[in-house]
């Protein structure tokens, strides 16, 4: 079925000036880029975004990272879109990341791991909520 899912270029990968290189990858996995806007986040949106994560021990540095520095938050439409943008990022961890995904070919950290993708439909649902209003998403049709 058609799904969307909410796609984040990290500040390490918007760093390395490789916004349209990770793009291209999402295009020629057969993802459309729906809605698309740079931010630089506050504390308190990468809190609120990443609040399942509030009592791990890397949620600190989590959110310290993603304030680093300016984004990319975008939502991807295509045929499973959801697994399809999981497989295409690789494992969460780069070191683990099957070689040609993009962690694999962009990232080094588990921390500055180049792109965040939503991991089930109720994820993708509230983080595109999270960041879009309905009318900022235009579908591909
Ligand atoms: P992301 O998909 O954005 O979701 C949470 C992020 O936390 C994850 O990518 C990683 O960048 C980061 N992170 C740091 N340490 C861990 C860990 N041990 N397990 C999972 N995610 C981690």
């Amino acid at each position: 079925a058609t799904e969307r899912t909410l796609s984040i270029i990290k500040p390490d990968a918007v760093a390395k000036n490789v916004i349209g290189e990770i793009e291209s990858r999402f295009e020629k996995g057969g993802l459309a880029i729906v809605a698309a806007k740079m931010l630089h986040l506050s504390r308190e949106q990468a809190e609120g975004f990443y609040a399942e994560h509030k009592e791990r021990p890397f949620f600190n540095d989590l959110v310290g990272f993603m304030t680093s520095g300016p984004v990319v938050v975008q939502v991807l439409e295509g045929e499973n879109a959801i697994a399809a943008n999981r497989e295409l990022m690789g494992a969460t961890n780069p070191k683990e990341a099957a070689p040609g995904t993009i962690r694999a070919d962009f990232a080094e950290t588990i921390d500055a791991n180049a792109v965040h993708g939503s991991d089930s439909p109720e994820s993708a649902a509230r983080e595109i909520a999270y960041f879009f209003e309905e009318n900022e998403i235009c579908p591909r049709g």
